[in-house]
Protein backbone atom coordinates (compact mmCIF):
# COMPACT_ATOMS: atom_id res chain seq x y z
CA UNK A 1 0.00 0.00 0.00
CA UNK A 2 0.93 3.35 -0.79
CA UNK A 3 1.15 6.07 1.87
CA UNK A 4 -1.19 8.02 0.47
CA UNK A 5 -3.80 4.99 1.05
CA UNK A 6 -2.34 4.00 4.39
CA UNK A 7 -3.45 7.43 5.52
CA UNK A 8 -6.56 7.66 3.90
CA UNK A 9 -7.85 4.38 5.95
CA UNK A 10 -6.41 5.27 9.20
CA UNK A 11 -8.45 8.96 8.94
CA UNK A 12 -11.77 6.70 7.45
CA UNK A 13 -11.25 4.44 10.69
CA UNK A 14 -11.11 7.73 13.03
CA UNK A 15 -13.97 8.98 11.62
CA UNK A 16 -15.48 5.80 12.26
CA UNK A 17 -14.36 5.71 15.76
CA UNK A 18 -15.32 9.04 16.04
CA UNK A 19 -18.62 8.54 14.66
CA UNK A 20 -19.51 6.20 17.04
CA UNK A 21 -17.96 7.71 19.88
CA UNK A 22 -20.40 10.79 19.49
CA UNK A 23 -23.54 9.62 20.89
CA UNK A 24 -22.52 8.89 24.13
CA UNK A 25 -19.60 7.61 26.62
CA UNK A 26 -17.97 4.72 27.78
CA UNK A 27 -17.34 4.67 31.57
CA UNK A 28 -14.50 2.83 32.97
CA UNK A 29 -12.38 1.86 35.84
CA UNK A 30 -10.94 -0.21 37.94
CA UNK A 31 -12.51 -1.97 41.61
CA UNK A 32 -9.64 -3.02 43.89
CA UNK A 33 -9.05 -4.65 47.00
CA UNK A 34 -7.44 -2.06 49.98
CA UNK A 35 -6.30 -4.73 52.12
CA UNK A 36 -4.74 -2.23 54.52
CA UNK A 37 -7.62 0.56 54.62
CA UNK A 38 -5.00 2.96 53.42
CA UNK A 39 -7.37 4.98 50.92
CA UNK A 40 -5.32 4.01 47.92
CA UNK A 41 -3.20 1.53 46.21
CA UNK A 42 -0.56 0.02 47.89
CA UNK A 43 1.97 -3.34 46.86
CA UNK A 44 -0.97 -5.18 48.74
CA UNK A 45 -4.02 -4.26 47.20
CA UNK A 46 -5.46 -6.08 44.37
CA UNK A 47 -7.66 -5.81 41.32
CA UNK A 48 -11.49 -7.25 42.47
CA UNK A 49 -12.87 -9.49 39.12
CA UNK A 50 -16.76 -9.53 39.65
CA UNK A 51 -17.12 -6.63 41.76
CA UNK A 52 -20.31 -5.18 41.38
CA UNK A 53 -20.54 -1.39 40.47
CA UNK A 54 -23.51 0.82 39.32
CA UNK A 55 -23.58 4.20 37.81
CA UNK A 56 -26.10 6.51 38.89
CA UNK A 57 -27.09 10.07 37.39
CA UNK A 58 -29.30 12.52 39.87
CA UNK A 59 -29.92 16.76 38.59
CA UNK A 60 -27.73 18.90 40.75
CA UNK A 61 -31.16 20.86 41.71
CA UNK A 62 -32.83 17.61 43.11
CA UNK A 63 -35.35 15.37 41.60
CA UNK A 64 -35.09 11.45 40.71
CA UNK A 65 -32.33 9.62 39.47
CA UNK A 66 -31.58 10.31 35.36
CA UNK A 67 -29.83 7.03 34.81
CA UNK A 68 -29.02 4.31 36.99
CA UNK A 69 -26.66 1.10 35.29
CA UNK A 70 -24.93 -1.73 36.45
CA UNK A 71 -21.86 -3.26 35.80
CA UNK A 72 -19.26 -6.16 36.92
CA UNK A 73 -15.61 -6.09 36.88
CA UNK A 74 -13.79 -8.51 34.21
CA UNK A 75 -10.77 -10.41 35.17
CA UNK A 76 -8.54 -7.59 35.74
CA UNK A 77 -10.58 -5.74 38.06
CA UNK A 78 -12.24 -3.05 35.12
CA UNK A 79 -15.90 -2.23 34.65
CA UNK A 80 -17.26 -0.84 31.29
CA UNK A 81 -20.54 1.16 31.39
CA UNK A 82 -21.60 2.45 27.84
CA UNK A 83 -24.03 5.39 28.25
CA UNK A 84 -25.61 7.24 25.15
CA UNK A 85 -26.49 10.44 26.54
CA UNK A 86 -24.73 13.40 27.39
CA UNK A 87 -26.28 14.53 31.35
CA UNK A 88 -24.17 18.03 31.37
CA UNK A 89 -27.30 18.79 34.14
CA UNK A 90 -26.47 15.99 36.53
CA UNK A 91 -23.85 14.61 38.92
CA UNK A 92 -23.24 11.33 37.62
CA UNK A 93 -21.22 8.69 40.14
CA UNK A 94 -19.62 5.39 40.10
CA UNK A 95 -20.80 3.49 43.21
CA UNK A 96 -19.30 0.50 44.55
CA UNK A 97 -22.29 -2.71 45.24
CA UNK A 98 -20.75 -6.07 45.79
CA UNK A 99 -17.26 -7.64 46.35
CA UNK A 100 -16.66 -10.91 44.88
CA UNK A 101 -14.03 -11.69 47.82
CA UNK A 102 -16.38 -12.06 51.45
CA UNK A 103 -12.77 -10.34 53.12
CA UNK A 104 -12.76 -7.59 51.21
CA UNK A 105 -16.00 -6.47 50.87
CA UNK A 106 -16.34 -3.46 53.64
CA UNK A 107 -17.31 -0.55 52.11
CA UNK A 108 -16.60 2.89 53.27
CA UNK A 109 -19.12 5.48 52.26
CA UNK A 110 -17.34 8.46 52.06
CA UNK A 111 -14.89 6.48 49.70
CA UNK A 112 -17.11 4.23 47.92
CA UNK A 113 -17.51 5.84 44.74
CA UNK A 114 -16.25 7.87 41.87
CA UNK A 115 -17.04 11.27 40.11
CA UNK A 116 -17.79 11.29 35.90
CA UNK A 117 -18.72 13.80 34.57
CA UNK A 118 -20.55 12.86 31.33
CA UNK A 119 -20.97 15.88 29.60
CA UNK A 120 -19.31 17.49 26.46
CA UNK A 121 -20.09 20.36 27.45
CA UNK A 122 -17.33 21.11 30.49
CA UNK A 123 -14.40 22.27 28.46
CA UNK A 124 -12.66 18.81 28.85
CA UNK A 125 -11.16 17.82 25.55
CA UNK A 126 -11.42 14.00 25.41
CA UNK A 127 -12.82 11.35 23.29
CA UNK A 128 -15.83 9.52 24.68
CA UNK A 129 -14.13 7.27 26.97
CA UNK A 130 -14.61 8.68 30.96
CA UNK A 131 -12.19 7.43 33.55
CA UNK A 132 -13.12 6.61 36.86
CA UNK A 133 -11.00 7.25 40.31
CA UNK A 134 -10.09 3.54 41.12
CA UNK A 135 -12.13 2.27 44.33
CA UNK A 136 -11.58 0.12 46.59
CA UNK A 137 -13.30 -2.15 48.79
CA UNK A 138 -11.47 -2.78 52.48
CA UNK A 139 -10.74 -5.73 54.17
CA UNK A 140 -12.36 -5.61 57.76
CA UNK A 141 -8.88 -6.98 59.68
CA UNK A 142 -5.54 -5.58 57.82
CA UNK A 143 -3.15 -7.62 56.97
CA UNK A 144 -0.72 -8.14 59.55
CA UNK A 145 2.25 -6.50 57.30
CA UNK A 146 -0.01 -2.74 56.58
CA UNK A 147 1.74 -1.27 59.58
CA UNK A 148 5.03 -1.93 57.94
CA UNK A 149 3.54 -1.09 54.64
CA UNK A 150 1.98 2.53 56.18
CA UNK A 151 4.92 3.73 57.47
CA UNK A 152 6.84 2.72 54.34
CA UNK A 153 4.31 5.33 52.72
CA UNK A 154 4.82 7.52 55.65
CA UNK A 155 1.74 7.35 56.72
CA UNK A 156 1.22 5.89 60.17
CA UNK A 157 -0.33 8.09 61.84
CA UNK A 158 -3.37 8.38 59.37
CA UNK A 159 -6.89 8.27 60.66
CA UNK A 160 -7.32 4.56 59.46
CA UNK A 161 -4.83 2.90 61.77
CA UNK A 162 -4.94 3.02 65.09
C1 LIG B 1 5.22 -4.33 50.23
O1 LIG B 1 6.05 -3.36 50.82
C2 LIG B 1 6.54 -3.71 52.10
C3 LIG B 1 7.25 -2.52 52.68
O2 LIG B 1 8.11 -1.92 51.76
C4 LIG B 1 7.43 -4.94 51.98
O3 LIG B 1 7.95 -5.30 53.25
C5 LIG B 1 6.61 -6.09 51.40
O4 LIG B 1 7.42 -7.22 51.19
C6 LIG B 1 5.92 -5.68 50.10
N1 LIG B 1 4.97 -6.72 49.76
C7 LIG B 1 4.80 -7.15 48.51
C8 LIG B 1 3.73 -8.18 48.32
O5 LIG B 1 5.46 -6.72 47.57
Amino acid sequence: MTTLSQSIVVALLAAAALAGLAEGFTVTGEVYCDPCRAGFKTNVSTPLAGAAVKLECRPFLNGPESLKADATTDKFGWYRLEVDQDFQEDICEVMLIKSPDPACSEVDKFRDRARVPLTKNNGIKQNGVRYGNPIAFLRKEPLKECGLILQQYDLKDAPETP
